[in-house]
């Protein structure tokens, strides 16, 4: 079987029950990319939850003052997240009639969404075709296909964008980022990983 096929049937098993999965409109996924950019998914949860019960949708996130965004924030840390998608609200609002935009470069013009973030939404909520390469996929990577060099390294990065743009699945695109970042977070773990219970061992290299 491919690495796409595999990694996919066991995400369809083992995916975590996130919120921002279950209703992956764009505006859920927005807030929950923003939040999981220096934060692990346990910590976020309760903050999401609170998140969207203040602002369903991002015409009230917009209308939101911006010290009650930081407010609800305390504790989740990193607080120019919490400004930079309070003005990506805005943003939205005046330029895009209020819909978070699908494709990478509208994306990648909003406040604090890099190419990891913007690729997540697009792949998650637009099902775009583009890979989400962050530090838990980049360690994936680099096991999985031996990759040489140091993290950060021109040469290394282009080898890690070139491997996701091969491998990444056109079908689902958004389930097979998804299932990179679980597979990254609970079972190619940096210490200790869990290789008897990883789908792609008859792939990987390490
Ligand atoms: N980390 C960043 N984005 C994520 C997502 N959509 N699911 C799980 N972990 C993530």
């Amino acid at each position: 079987m491919s690495i796409q096929n595999l990694l996919l049937d066991w995400y369809d098993k083992n995916a975590r029950v996130l919120p921002w999965r279950s209703d992956p409109q764009p505006y859920h996924v927005l807030v929950s990319e923003f939040m999981l950019q220096q934060t692990q998914v346990d910590t976020v949860l309760p903050y999401y939850a609170q998140f969207l019960e203040a602002w369903p949708d991002v015409i009230s996130l917009a209308q939101a003052d911006e010290q009650a965004v930081l407010r609800l924030w305390e504790g989740l840390g990193y607080y120019r997240r919490a400004i930079n998608l309070h003005r990506s609200a805005r943003m939205i609002v005046e330029k895009f009639d209020g819909l978070v935009p699908g494709k990478m470069e509208d994306l990648l013009s909003l406040p604090g969404v890099g190419p990891y973030t913007s690729a997540a939404i697009a792949s998650i909520a637009f099902g775009e075709a583009v890979a989400a390469v962050d530090g838990n996929i980049r360690r994936v990577y680099a096991r999985l296909f031996a990759v040489e060099g140091a993290l950060g390294e021109k040469e290394t990065e282009t080898r890690f964008s070139t491997l996701a743009r091969e491998i990444l699945s056109s079908d689902r695109p958004g389930d097979f980022n998804q299932a990179l970042m679980d597979l990254g977070a609970t079972v190619c773990t940096p210490r200790n990983p869990i290789c008897e219970k990883c789908p792609l061992i008859t792939k990987c290299l390490a």
